[in-house]
């Protein structure tokens, strides 16, 4: 892969392009910000792991937008973080107008890039730059399951003291209170957790998994979550960049799937070199269908707030 643009170089977009440089994933990694010198800072100090590292991945800082030109992926992570106490909906309205134009000029000057959404609210930002760029939507989605489920599975390993080697967790629904845990597709080894853990230990992971995001921004105070999703996000690239065809859950927008349209939230999806290959549909019990509408209705509010643009024509 030539060129992956991380826009936003802010801690999340270093974390994600730490990995991606010293996995060599690309031959060039541009990080993009808004404050004169520290994108170009940031990327100075990247590039100056390459010698331990032994990478040859060209890193490079600007605050220039349009230096996302002909960008093979380009990460969406720009805009304000929550504060403690806040959700992740209450930082919509400062976000939508920069989601929007990185998705305006990602149509101008990288019409054949995947886009890949981390900015909060992630699931109705991901609809938002879907409709803006005018991308078909398998080039774009969003940071959501991939990060919920590893969380998850740490839990799992944790609680049942097995190594996270052997978890598979899977989470699915909008990245935020209402995201819905999927115990049931979970294992260890492929044996359900059921099989190791209780119902109440099940629950508090459940619990957990869901404020996953908020527990580290409560002891950190100052800055939300930066390394998982940094992981989570060169995870998705990696599948993208290798062509590996994984089953990641990440946000897709929906044309019928789960019986939701005009609407995007996370789903099980196997992403290749072309984005996303195809959306799995679940076979939900009824509580994880009622959890799953009860989610898109979260986002769909969100959608509200936004009046959805019409898709660009
Ligand atoms: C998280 O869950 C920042 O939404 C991200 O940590």
């Amino acid at each position: 892969m030539k060129k992956i643009a991380l826009v936003g170089a802010g801690r999340v977009g270093e974390s994600a392009a730490q990995i991606l440089a010293k996995e060599e994933i690309c031959q060039e990694l541009v990080l993009i910000g808004t404050r004169e010198g520290v994108a170009q800072g940031t990327a100075l100090d990247l590039a100056e792991c390459a010698p331990l590292f032994a990478f040859d991945t060209q890193i490079r800082g600007s605050t220039d937008i349009n230096s996302i030109a002909d960008s093979d992926v380009i990460v969406i992570s720009a805009g304000l973080p929550r504060k403690p106490g806040m959700s992740r909906s209450d930082v919509l309205d400062a976000n939508a107008p920069i989601v929007t134009q990185v998705a305006e000029k990602a149509r101008l000057l990288a019409p054949h890039a995947l886009l890949i959404v981390v900015t909060n609210p992630v699931d109705v930002l991901t609809y938002l730059v879907w409709s803006q760029s005018g991308f078909e939507r398998e080039r774009v989605f969003g940071l959501s399951g991939t990060l919920d489920a590893a969380r998850m599975a740490g839990f799992i390993a944790g609680e049942a003291r097995v190594s996270v080697r052997d978890v598979r967790a899977l989470v699915i629904g909008g990245h935020g209170d209402t995201m819905v845990p999927l115990p049931r597709y979970s294992t260890i080894s492929g044996i359900p957790v059921s099989e190791f853990l209780s119902e109440a230990e099940i629950e508090r992971i459940v619990t957990r998994t869901r404020g996953g995001g908020a527990e580290v921004l409560a002891l950190k105070k100052t800055s939300s979550a930066y390394d998982a999703p940094g992981a989570a996000i060169a995870t998705m690239i990696d599948a993208v960049a290798h062509n590996r065809h994984r089953l990641l859950p990440c946000v897709c927008v929906l044309e019928g799937e789960y019986r939701e349209s005009e609407v995007s939230m996370g789903v099980p999806a196997v992403i290749g070199a072309q984005g996303i290959e195809k959306i799995i549909e679940l076979p939900l019990n009824t509580e994880e269908h009622k959890q799953m509408q009860e989610s898109a209705k979260a986002i769909r509010e969100d959608l509200r707030r936004l009046q959805a643009p019409g898709r660009v024509a």
